[in-house]
């Protein structure tokens, strides 16, 4: 069984790498799932339907989201028929969308899970106490447990991981848009990497243009940031293969795309 997963998406620049790459990335490895990260797919912040249908397109099956799930008010009307677009799951109850999905891969159940961590983060539901009733919840069906640990700070996304550690078949990190070189499989069977970084703009601050992030430095005054249009791009993403009877994992590499890094079919 295995999973691969892009990190996220950033906007049209990061768009075009999943239409021109993923295609191919399914070619070379096969996956059985595919799964892209897209809170930052419409113009840096949040998701429209047409982009969700783009990504779909490209050849996803679920997407996950983060903490700029909601800034593209849109979401609102679509998020609850939506099956395949999964929120963080320790929002509080009543808020739309669900936290997690399970799709049936070539005859097999994989569930999808979207967690957010709360340092350096807007405040939301204690991620730990939340993976525990949803591990209960999920793993009467399957043991076959993909976790996007959308997250701010390295220890925490590294204590989450070890916290599920068995029973979670992968913990990968997304939001902080660096691609870590981290990726190994925990004892007692869990792949794990910190971040698996971003797919957009390869030249620019973390996604956004460049030129706005120093000013911003430079002169503590408040400013817009905007995604750039031109130039080159890169694509992160983790390819983990699963033991598709006990939901352990076997393997976890890194994939990263960009000039310095060509893609290789
Ligand atoms: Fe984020």
């Amino acid at each position: 069984m295995r999973i691969l997963f892009i990190g996220d998406v950033v906007s049209s620049p990061g768009r075009e790498m999943v239409q021109e790459y993923v295609p191919k990335l399914k070619k070379k490895y096969h996956p059985d799932v595919t799964i892209i990260n897209g809170e930052n797919a419409a113009g840096g912040r949040g998701i429209t339907q047409k982009i969700y249908r783009q990504l779909m397109g490209a050849g996803a099956q679920v997407i996950t989201m983060g903490n700029h799930t909601w800034d593209n008010r849109e979401i609102f009307e679509f998020i609850d028929d939506t099956p395949a677009l999964v929120r963080p799951a320790n929002y509080p109850d009543g808020t739309p969308g669900k936290g997690y999905t399970i799709i049936n891969a070539n005859g097999v159940e994989v569930a999808v899970v979207n967690v957010m961590g709360r340092t350096f983060l807007p405040p939301i539901d204690c991620p730990f106490r939340k993976i525990d009733d949803l591990l209960m919840e999920i793993r009467k069906r399957t043991p076959l447990i993909f976790i996007d640990f959308h997250a701010e700070a390295t220890s925490e996304k590294q204590a989450f991981g070890w916290y599920v550690d068995g029973r979670a078949s992968a913990v990968v990190g997304t939001h902080t848009h660096v691609q870590t070189a981290d990726n190994r499989i925990l004892p007692e069977g869990t792949a794990y990497m910190t971040d698996v970084g971003m797919t957009g703009p390869y030249d620019h601050i973390l996604g956004m243009d460049r030129e706005a992030v120093i000013r911003k430095f430079v002169t503590q005054l408040p400013v817009r940031f905007e995604v750039p249009k031109v130039g080159r791009t890169q694509l992160s993403g983790v390819v983990i293969d699963l033991d598709k009877k006990t939901g352990k994992a076997k393997k976890i590499n890194r994939i990263l795309i960009n000039e310095d890094q060509p893609f290789f079919e």
